[in-house]
């Protein structure tokens, strides 16, 4: 296994695939929403869901390329999640991925309406996934939209926006975290295994994975909003200081220990696949990702 290799063919097909979709859209006069849209989602970003989804698959013993659609769904819903979480009435942010946000170039309500749009579009794209077993499409885009919607990940954002009022307990935290950032992740490698034709001990395994590597990620993406630069990151940071983040909870020391520990936690869940090299070193990079 070379990991730059199948790292730029992750990357490189995601992008083909994102970019592909808006020549569906070209013949709509709904012009500026899909310019919205596509301002968002091709502007490059880390692909790490994609890349759950596909190396997933692969680990499972499918066809990488064929869960596509999955993949893609999932980036379109992270995206309009971006859109929506930096709006004035949220995280009031002005730079994301790079370029100033959504709403700071088309305006409020159209960076509404491209997230909006982004969203439902993501499951029409993930239904165009072919499948050996069709009950597996329903229980995947069943699963997707568990993972996004009350129960997941706006369900998580709400819980954000409430906390900010009050010291939260660690439990509460952790809860928060795992609905906002860890049940999209979830997704990510739940819909790959699916896709790569996973039995009940590696869908088991993919699910032990994500939840702990969902942490990991969040509790570093909340050390980078501190240690963080904007030129790197693409994204404003100390933005989020009021927020019940785990750096305000642990301090930083704790919160790289604990960045390891849960990190070490995903990998052990990966001894359920023969073919996971790719997968624990992308695990390790992102402990002391800059990005
Ligand atoms: C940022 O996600 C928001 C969180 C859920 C922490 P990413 O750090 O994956 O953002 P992109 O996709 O690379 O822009
Ligand atoms: C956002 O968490 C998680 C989402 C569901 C978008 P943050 O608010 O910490 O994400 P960033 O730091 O703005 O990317
Ligand atoms: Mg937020
Ligand atoms: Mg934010
Ligand atoms: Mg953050």
């Amino acid at each position: 296994m070379n990991f730059d290799l199948l790292n730029k063919a992750y990357r490189e097909y995601t992008e083909e695939y994102l970019a592909d979709i808006f020549r569906r859209y070209e013949a709509y006069p709904q012009k500026i929403l899909f310019e919205a849209m596509k301002y968002s989602l091709l502007a490059g970003g880390k692909r790490l869901r994609p890349i759950f989804v596909f190396d997933f698959c692969r680990m499972c013993g499918g066809d990488w390329h064929e869960a596509a659609p999955f993949a893609a769904a999932i980036e379109m819903i992270h995206t309009y999640s971006l859109i929506h979480d930096d709006l004035p009435s949220m995280d009031n942010d002005d730079f994301r991925r790079g370029r100033p946000t959504n709403h700071k170039v088309y305006g409020e309500a159209m960076a509404i309406l491209a997230g909006d749009a982004l969203l439902t579009d993501a499951f029409m794209e993930a239904s165009t996934i072919q499948l050996p077993n069709p009950a597996d499409i329903g229980k995947a885009i069943g699963l997707l939209a568990e993972c996004a919607g009350s129960l997941g990940m706006v369900g998580g954002q709400v819980l954000d926006i409430l906390a900010e009022e009050r010291e939260c307990t660690v439990q509460e935290v952790l809860d928060i975290q795992n609905r906002k950032t860890g049940r999209l992740i979830s997704a990510a490698c739940a819909l790959g295994a699916i896709a790569g034709g996973a039995d009940e001990e590696q869908f088991a395994a993919a699910c032990k994975f994500a939840a702990a590597l969902g942490l990991a990620f969040q509790i570093r993406d909340d050390m980078l909003d501190v240690i963080g630069t904007q030129e790197e990151m693409g994204k404003g940071v100390g933005t989020d200081a009021a927020k019940n983040t785990f750096v305000r909870i642990y301090g930083l020391e704790k919160c790289e220990e604990l960045v390891q520990r849960y990190t070490q936690m995903a990998i052990d869940a990966l001894e359920a696949f023969p073919n996971n090299e790719y997968m624990i070193q992308l695990a390790k990079s992102l402990t002391d990702r800059r990005v």
